[in-house]
């Protein structure tokens, strides 16, 4: 404790004020009311597509994401939150970038490949992502994340993608896009990286710094790096989508068709490629016209049919989605503002006893939202503070009524005010 100060109640600290970490932030109650729509609004959507919802743990042993994400991706790699490691145990820990790789652990770990198949899970939460911050992208933020494990039909990822897409219009954002794409498999896309290389080498100099990296080791990365002098380049480069084999030409095709059929618009983009390695055929992400360009992503997701054998699982096809909640309740359109927390407050005068407050307020419970003001002010410090608290009703009591079990009860808005039994008080509540 500096100087000895600061170690006592009331005491003036004596270090710089102490702020939130770097890239994280504090929801607070107005902007928290918007979370819980939008939060209770994934529940219900989960609900109505016949979803389960699970949690699994925010901490993961690193091999888990460095296996299923993959090191060389960003997410999985330089971006990592690494615990320090402690006890005998030795264990190196991360905090989740995403959740994707943890179900898929929880799925096989749970046995719920033993259960009808496929199963389809979802679960809202924080991840972590050490980048740079700046707006709508920050190092803890939170996503609704949709799975669905155990099959390998097209017709899933076009449900998911129509189930996305509902939740996104339902919030009444406008200006949405939906992208979609297919990064092909194990069987096409070897001999497709070949010729990306291929176009990509003799144009290594005009590249960004971290593309002339990727280019040996993740050279679909490529295709979506957003500096402008990658962009030039991404143009001419040859589309995957033209080298994918047939299972994979006949899959995305489906997509397309039912999509269609659902009329749900979308863009073929042969340039989407998704930032995380576990990846195969159809991929697609939501973008809102709106938000500034790297960070116009409101959720993307795909299919990875290759995660559970890269994981050391029994083969397991997957396909799912994740939406970004922090992007999303920033670009809500405005809306109603949040009812008033406390609906009734109890004002007791000087020498009414906290036990008799605290009954009448247990009472009027009953029927409202209700909570006392046991501070001591004078009555009408008490009904100022209470009219700008926005609670409808004030209940007061003198130590004469709260003997007598009597109570001035107050409408704030029409300032109509009988004097009541506390009995009585109820039946007025409601
Ligand atoms: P992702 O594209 O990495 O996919 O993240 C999904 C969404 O999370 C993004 O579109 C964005 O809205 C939000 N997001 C990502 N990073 C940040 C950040 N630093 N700050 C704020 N928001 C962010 C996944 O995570 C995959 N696990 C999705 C998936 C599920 N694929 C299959 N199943």
């Amino acid at each position: 404790m500096g100087a000895g100060r600061g170690n006592k109640l009331g005491s003036v600290p004596s270090s710089p004020t102490i702020r939130a970490a770097r890239g994280v932030r504090d929801i607070l109650p107005p902007e928290r009311w918007r979370w819980r729509q939008v939060e209770s609004a994934a529940h219900e959507l989960a609900r109505r597509y016949g979803f389960e919802e699970l949690e699994t743990p925010i901490i993961e042993p690193a091999e888990l994401i460095e296996r299923g994400v993959g090191e060389g991706s960003d997410a999985g790699g330089k971006e990592l939150y690494r615990l320090l490691s402690q006890g005998r145990s030795q264990a190196s820990l991360v905090l989740r970038p995403e959740a994707t790789a943890g179900v898929m652990r929880a799925y096989h770990e749970g046995h719920l490949d033993l259960g009808p198949q496929p199963q389809r899970l979802y679960s809202l939460g924080s991840m972590f992502r050490h980048d740079r911050p700046q707006a709508g992208r920050y190092r803890q933020f939170h996503q609704f994340n949709v799975e669905v494990l155990g099959s390998n039909a097209a017709a899933i990822d076009a449900e998911l993608i129509e189930m996305g897409w509902e939740w996104l219009h339902g919030l009444g954002l406008n200006g949405l896009r939906m992208e979609l794409n297919s990064i092909g498999d194990e069987t096409c896309r070897p001999a497709y990286l070949v010729l990306l290389r291929s176009y990509y080498r003799p144009l290594k100099e005009r590249l960004c710094a971290d593309c002339q990296r990727r280019l040996e080791d993740n050279p679909l990365r490529l295709l979506d790096c957003k500096r402008p002098e990658c962009r030039e380049q991404s143009g001419g480069a040859p589309r995957i989508i033209d080298h994918l084999c047939s299972p994979c030409q006949e899959s995305i095709a489906e997509v397309r068709r039912l999509l269609e059929a659902a009329g749900i618009p979308y863009r073929l983009e042969p340039t989407l490629v998704r930032g995380l390695d576990y990846y195969t055929r159809t991929v697609f992400e939501y973008q809102l016209d709106s938000l500034d360009g790297a960070q116009s992503a409101l959720g993307g997701g795909g299919r990875y049919d290759g995660l559970a054998k890269a994981l050391g699982f029994p083969d397991t096809a997957g396909s799912g989605f994740a939406m970004g909640l922090e992007r999303i309740v920033l670009s809500l359109p405005p809306g109603p503002a949040p009812a008033p927390a406390i609906e009734l407050l109890v004002l007791p005068a000087e020498g009414v006893e906290a036990e008799a407050a605290a009954r009448l307020t247990r009472l009027a419970r009953t029927r409202v939202a209700a909570a006392a003001d046991h501070s001591p002010r004078s009555l009408k410090a008490k009904m100022r503070s209470a009219a700008r608290s926005g609670a409808r009703w004030v209940a007061m009591v003198d130590p004469a009524e709260a003997s007598a079990g009597r109570v001035r009860l107050r409408r704030m808005d029409s300032g109509e005010q009988s004097e009541l039994s506390w009995e009585e008080m109820v039946e007025v509540l409601g």
